[in-house]
């Protein structure tokens, strides 16, 4: 719908942000679908956390249940109490930090499964699920990453109790993979024979190892189970080859202003860029505040019709200035709208300017940008 000034969409509310994130739920769906098809009869869950990578958890949860996802992972106590409102009860949601001390009893209120990380977790765990006669968790177990799960001599401890010593009634058994985006990683095969051996002597659990990476390692890796978040979001899982994900997002900033520059003339803080000869520039209402990083100075770029804008200078809180020399004048004018992120720029090559990853690049993306979501049930 055109509004009546006639620069967009009345639905992008960009009069009032300048900067409108729009995520394809339909490409959310069908990237999970593609993994789906690729791991079966391994199932595939769905990986939410950080609100859903920065795309929004609540639209992207209710898209992904809609398709048939049924079990849901956040990291935190709190994206799950928000998660559970959202989502049918057929749907699990499970919480990969796990209880802090003194809030197991919300996980229970709010119907919360846990995943349990170390032996404290786990001690509490059993109190609290003896006093409800039984309740559900999972169990994390570290095979090569130090950084969540039990050691494997804690889980040796554990395992020789057996997984029926307590009323915790064990769902799956996960651990998480270190290098699974470089599959001729040693660490890949030595993960995997230590989380076989710890699944057979935790009496034939459901089984998960691999997330986004790890799909695309060979079958052994899928187990019972996968956790992709990443790949949902149309991040490449394996750099270097063909990304197999389609692009679910679009970044969009609007011209604020555009100027006639001279050659010598600086632009933008500390005078970091100096023009070579005179050109236009288009001043855009993106900044690191709206999480378009600053490591993006003067590598960026954004796109006006057909032509690459190159960014100019630094990135500033608030502001980018983008080259527009090139540009179509009847396009580069204030209130038109410059791409930031697209199918041909997309969150990988945004990442590799910015000397980061695509995970860093969706969650910056800031409350200021606006949300506008199309895909099911709205066209894109
Ligand atoms: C335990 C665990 N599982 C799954 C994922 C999802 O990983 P990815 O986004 O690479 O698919 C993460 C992400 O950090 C994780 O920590």
């Amino acid at each position: 719908m055109i509004n009546k000034r006639g620069l967009g969409t009345v639905g992008d509310r960009a009069d009032h942000t300048g900067t409108v994130l729009r995520v394809d739920l339909t490409g959310i769906v069908a990237n999970w679908r593609t993994l789906a098809v690729r791991v079966a009869p391994a199932d595939c869950a769905a990986v939410v956390k950080a609100d859903a990578y920065g795309l929004g958890a609540s639209q992207v949860s209710a898209a992904l249940a809609a398709a048939g996802c049924r079990l849901f992972f956040v990291a935190t106590l709190d994206e799950g109490i928000a998660l559970r409102s959202t989502l049918p009860a057929s749907c699990q949601i499970a919480v990969l930090n796990g209880p802090f001390p003194g809030s197991a009893e919300e996980f229970v209120f709010h119907g919360l499964i846990p995943v349990l990380n170390e032996p404290g977790q786990i001690a509490d765990w059993a109190e609290i699920a003896r006093r409800h006669g039984g309740l559900a968790a999972m169990l994390h177990v570290d095979t090569g990453m130090a950084r969540l799960g039990l050691t494997a001599r804690e889980f040796a401890r554990l395992a020789e109790q057996g997984p029926q010593q307590s009323a915790i009634r064990w769902r799956a058994l996960i651990s998480h993979l270190a290098c699974a985006d470089q599959p001729p990683h040693p660490l890949n095969d030595l993960q995997h024979s230590r989380f076989a051996s710890m699944c057979r002597r935790f009496g034939g659990l459901p089984a998960s190892l691999a997330a986004s990476s790890g799909i695309f390692l060979d079958r052994r890796f899928h187990f019972d189970f996968v956790r992709p978040g990443a790949a949902l979001y149309g991040i490449n899982p394996q750099p270097g080859t063909p990304n197999p994900l389609r692009q679910v997002v679009r970044l969009k900033g609007r011209i604020l202003q555009v100027r006639e520059v001279e050659r010598g003339q600086s632009v933008g803080y500390g005078a970091a860029h100096v023009m070579e000869r005179p050109g236009r520039l288009a001043t855009v209402a993106v900044g690191y505040a709206d999480g378009w990083l600053r490591s993006l100075s003067h590598r960026g770029s954004g796109r006006l019709g057909a032509k690459r804008l190159p960014l100019l200078g630094r990135v500033s809180m608030d502001l980018v200035v983008f080259d527009v020399t090139a540009a179509d004048p009847s396009l580069a004018r204030p209130g038109a709208f410059v791409e930031l992120l697209d199918d041909d720029y997309g969150v990988d090559a945004a990442a590799a300017d910015a000397g980061t990853i695509g995970y860093e690049i969706l969650t910056a993306l800031g409350r200021r940008c606006h949300r506008a979501y199309c895909g099911a049930p709205e066209p894109c």
